[in-house]
């Protein structure tokens, strides 16, 4: 019957998902808040005692790889400025605030023998500023930024970078566990292992492809796992916090219906969120048998002795299964799939998938190259998790949305309302989701793209000496969201300050 239900407003709903006239409301209990992370914003990489990461090692080695040369090494210099993040955060009115522990400026060697006191000051002094301002703290442990002398060990392809997380999230749980109810362990998971062990897009840049990428998921999976398990057997009785994972789920649909598309959807699926979701939420655990299957297969045409994707043992399996108590969900945007037609480096995670990602240009575009509107994909996303893993509880962790500089953001604003309406339809239709993430706060330097794409609620004036923060017409209309947690279509604020551009700036 539930089935039946959701194929009629499936179709209704992926046509328009915003405009059916109905009013819909943000239950008292649902959350919102702003996210950042803290290479992007901190600055401060080499300040009061903290270690090299490996986004410093990457840039500084690279500095041509940077769109416009702005690297993390003061960012928007919130590690200064954290009182004025707080005092944005008031004024939005957020029930939370998404942020990452640096693990290098904590531990700057990584290992928990040698803590920097001047580190963990920081965020004591930021965990106290949110608590007293009534702003829930939700920390991820892990937002891309690992110790590079961790990295020089072989980072997350080397086994025991699981001890080392545990050991690491465990200082961190025994400082701030009675402070913090919300966790997330790892941030996206797949964007790790994919872009930075089997390509050059994210830090280490190791591209070790078809291989790396596999050792790395198998590692950094049960790294968060162990972490799950930790908090619950030593936290969680006392202070009651939740922990989940960030995944990067943006949604894929066919390029048209031709069966080979189709085919190529499902293929694609399987690899982009099977592989790292099935783990934690499926019934049986383990990777997805395709997956399985097709790297297996390939691994032996290509004279391997045995499968690229590593096994897991009953053990790991058991630890994995249900090690999550909320999934986070990173979601951007909707790419459409078809067979790979180019020809890919073999072996590799994208020659594994088989798959060419192609950008719906019927979308509007954002400043980033990948990324484009389609809300309907939203709401798709949640009934296919919905339906794969049983209704999980889920909380969109991050969701934005970028521009070139400047104040009167209304794509941004315009995008954000319609992804919240997608998210209106999704919970209407029994999905759990607790609560919903704008990525991001400020302007902030977008890895190699530097400070070209501002994904901000607030500009960030890289150039001033404060790094001033203004808002833009988006954060006023986020404030009237959490306010009235109704959307309304085109509300603008009144006596607005910010002067209206001819063309609207992308
Ligand atoms: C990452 C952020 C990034 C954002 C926009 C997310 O996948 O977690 O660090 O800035 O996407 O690209």
């Amino acid at each position: 019957m539930r089935s039946f239900f959701f194929i009629v407003i499936f179709c209704a709903v992926t046509i328009d998902a915003w405009s059916d006239g109905k009013q819909r409301r943000f239950k008292n209990d649902f959350k919102f808040g702003v996210s950042t992370a803290a290479y992007q914003v901190e600055g401060a990489w080499d300040i009061d005692g903290k270690g090299e990461s490996i986004w410093d090692r990457y840039l500084h080695n690279h500095p041509e790889l940077v769109t416009d040369g702005r690297n993390g090494d003061v960012a928007s210099d919130s590690y200064h400025n954290y009182k004025r993040d707080v005092e944005l955060l008031r004024e939005l009115g957020v029930d939370f605030y998404r942020f990452s522990i640096s693990w290098p400026r904590v531990l700057p060697s990584g290992f928990p023998h040698d803590q920097n006191e001047h580190g963990f000051q920081y965020y004591d002094n930021l965990i106290d500023e949110l608590l007293h301002y009534n702003i829930t703290p939700m920390i991820t442990l892990y937002h891309f930024d690992l110790p590079q002398k961790l990295q020089d060990l072989g980072g997350w392809v080397n086994p025991l970078s699981i001890d080392w997380f545990v050991d690491y999230a465990r200082v961190v749980f025994n400082k701030y566990a009675h402070k913090v109810p919300y966790w997330i362990t790892i941030n996206q998971p797949n964007a790790i292992c994919v872009f930075g062990y089997g390509d050059t897009i994210l830090a280490p840049a190791i591209n070790a492809k078809g291989v790396s990428e596999y050792e790395c998921t198998k590692n950094i999976l049960l790294a968060h796992a162990k972490v799950y398990r930790l908090y619950e057997k030593e936290f969680k009785k006392k202070f009651k916090g939740s922990v989940g994972i960030s995944m990067s789920i943006n949604w894929s649909d066919p390029l048209n219906n031709k069966t080979e598309n189709v085919q190529a959807v499902e293929k694609y699926r399987e690899f982009d969120i099977g592989l790292y979701l099935d783990p934690i939420w499926s019934k049986n655990g383990d990777f997805p048998s395709i997956v399985k299957k097709t790297i297996e297969k390939k691994s032996k045409q290509q004279g391997f002795y045995r499968s690229r994707l590593p096994t897991l043992s009953h053990e790991e399996i058991k630890l994995l299964k249900g090690s999550a108590d909320f999934l986070g969900i990173n979601h951007y945007t909707t790419f459409l799939i078809k067979p790979s037609t180019k020809n890919i480096h073999s072996p590799s995670y994208a020659d594994d998938m088989g798959v060419e990602i192609v950008f719906g240009d019927q979308w509007e575009q954002s400043a980033s190259y990948w990324l484009r509107s389609a809300p309907y994909g939203l709401y798709k996303m949640c009934i296919f998790l919905n339906l794969r893993y049983d209704y999980p509880t889920m909380f969109i962790t991050e969701n934005g949305w970028s521009t070139k500089t400047g104040l009167w953001d209304k794509s941004r604003a315009e995008t954000m309302r319609r992804y919240l309406n997608a998210l209106l339809l999704a919970i209407e239709d029994g999905t759990e989701v607790k609560g919903y993430t704008v990525w991001s706060l400020i302007d902030n330097i977008e890895w190699n793209a530097g400070s070209s794409e501002r994904f901000g609620l607030y500009e960030v004036d890289f150039e001033s000496e404060e790094k001033t923060r203004t808002a833009r017409l988006s954060a006023h209309v986020y404030k009237r969201i959490i306010q009235k947690r109704i959307i309304e279509e085109n509300w603008e604020p009144k006596n607005l300050k910010i002067s209206k551009p001819k063309r609207v700036d992308l």
